[in-house]
């Protein structure tokens, strides 16, 4: 799908569909949209009127011209309620009318700029609004059907706007859209294939292409590396698994004297808990445990190309937790790379020791910022459900930014407070600390055995509940989200272009 910016009036161009807006409880269309329904005299209000179109956020209308305009089709989309309005209502109307254009096996689709100037919103983040909601919408993964699968035909995707100096910031927008909606998509896909494609030396192989396509530096450890490294909890996790693990150190360096943010991704790349097996249901859709991976490495991709002026390692510490003769047992005890002892209590519980260690080494290698997602606990699920991740750490400024930079892509993060009170509840009867507490509080004390590894560097960790969705939305179908890799594009970028201010 390519993306333009053209100059000129939206009745003047030929395509297939043409895609105008309306919001919630308006009844004539105004502005570009007006300007279509009189081109088309008035058919637009006709048919609102007819079909009863109330322009509720998502919903479509489609309309057949007549030959009073070049365009074959006009598609009306809800932008819902006007004081409900953002970037993410952009995102998710451009989403659903993309996706009513494959429907239409549209090849050329032509579409206003939704929002622009509504609430005070710059064309270039509309524009990059309307281009990552369509970029996001469409994606579909198909690599395993052999039949049945409706592509998507829509080759030129034109933004059409009448003033001439919104155009440069437009095309911004939609490079911007484009580097940051390939991203996500390369994220999901690498979540959607199954554990026996996505092994953790497939994540290795992934990010040493992307090094190699990029020019990043790339350091992998296998099983004996990362033992020889004294990383002893991914060591014991892996010890189950018939599949060799992967320590990947990613990095992107531009200048000693700028700061350097690592970034950790929990890369399970299939969770069956271990001895604390899980049971049949849980344990279904276990591939996506390493989604935090996936978003790291897709956000490395991007950055790669965006090129911020900051240093960024990736950390993706990868394996299988499996059950196997050499398993690790509940009660077993642990060396992490920071020195501390940790009882595994419940092996289940082994994204925060594979991250222990990824975090000990984030520190020794002197990272300024820790950032760190993973799909840590099913309790933050049951807490935020599954379109809401949350957000825990110990430097509020990162972590408002961070909720800032996911508000920009449809990626919404939830704070949780980071109770320390409750860290005495990790004491262990015979090491440093346990790795589970009781029932209570999940997501918090996941939070805080992260923490308990971090030496007061600033950090922030995302439980990612929404790394998968159970059923379709308008900005992803059933499956992988993709979700936090835009936040860690956008808060990387958007730091470094304020510092430069
Ligand atoms: N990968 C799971 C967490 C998870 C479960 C995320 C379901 C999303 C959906 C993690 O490794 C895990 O099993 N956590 C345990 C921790 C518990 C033993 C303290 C959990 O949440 O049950
Ligand atoms: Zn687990
Ligand atoms: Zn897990």
């Amino acid at each position: 799908m390519e993306f333009r910016a053209v100059h000129g009036s939206l009745v003047e161009q030929p395509c297939d569909v043409l895609v105008v807006n309306l919001f919630e409880g308006v009844t004539e269309p105004g502005g570009a949209t007006g300007a279509v329904d009189k081109a088309l005299d008035g058919l637009i209000s006709l048919t609102i009127r007819e079909e009863e179109f109330e322009g509720r956020l998502g919903q479509t209308l489609v309309i057949r011209t007549r030959d009073q305009i070049p365009a074959s089709k006009v598609l009306v989309v809800g932008l819902g309620k006007q004081d409900e309005f953002g970037t993410t209502e952009i995102m998710r109307a451009s989403g659903a009318a993309a996706r009513k254009c494959i429907d239409l096996r549209a090849h050329k689709v032509t579409s206003v700029l939704h929002g622009a100037g509504v609430a005070g919103i710059h064309p270039r983040e509309s524009a990059r609004a309307v281009a990552l909601g369509t970029i996001l919408g469409t994606y579909q993964h198909t690599r395993l059907k052999t039949e049945n699968i409706k592509p998507n035909m829509i080759d030129t995707f034109e933004i059409v706007e009448l003033s001439a100096e919104k155009l440069d910031h437009i095309t911004q927008g939609i490079r911007r859209a484009e580097i940051v909606g390939n991203a996500v998509t390369f994220a999901r896909d690498l979540v959607n294939e199954p554990s026996n494609v996505v092994t953790p030396s497939y994540l290795s192989s992934v990010a040493e292409e992307i090094a190699r396509e990029n020019s990043l530096e790339c350091r992998v450890l296998d099983r004996q590396g990362i033992e020889e490294a004294g990383m002893e909890l991914l060591a014991a996790v892996a010890r189950g698994s018939a599949q060799e693990p992967r320590f990947v150190e990613l990095k992107y360096k531009t200048s000693d004297n700028l700061k350097t943010i690592a970034l950790i991704g929990k890369g399970i790349t299939f969770d069956s808990g271990g001895y604390s097996l899980k049971s049949q249901d849980q344990m279904y859709g276990m591939k996506d445990d390493m989604a935090g991976a996936a978003a790291v490495l897709a956000a490395m991709r991007a950055l790669a190309q965006i090129k911020p002026s900051v240093n960024v390692i990736a950390l993706v510490p990868a394996t299988e937790n499996a059950i196997g003769g050499g398993a690790i047992h509940p009660g077993d005890v642990f060396t992490s790379l920071s020195g501390k002892t940790v009882e595994v209590v419940n092996t289940d519980a082994e994204g925060r020791l594979i991250l222990a260690d990824a975090v000990a080494y984030a520190v020794k290698s002197g990272s300024d910022e820790i950032i760190d997602v993973a799909t840590l606990t099913g309790a933050c699920v049951t807490a935020l459900g599954v379109e809401i991740s949350g957000i825990l750490g110990n430097d509020q400024v990162l972590v408002d930014k961070l909720i800032k930079a996911g508000e920009s892509c449809g990626e919404k993060l939830w704070q949780l407070p980071l109770h320390r009170n409750y860290r005495k509840m990790l004491d262990s009867d015979i090491a440093d600390l346990k790795n589970v507490a009781g029932r209570e509080a999940g997501a918090i004390i996941g939070a805080l055995f992260i923490e308990s590894f971090t030496n007061n560097t600033p950090w922030a960790h995302i439980d990612l509940s929404s790394a998968t969705i159970d059923k379709d939305n308008e900005l992803a179908r059933k499956g992988a989200t993709g979700i936090p890799t835009g936040t860690l594009i956008e808060y990387i970028a958007s730091e470094v272009e304020k510092g430069r201010e």
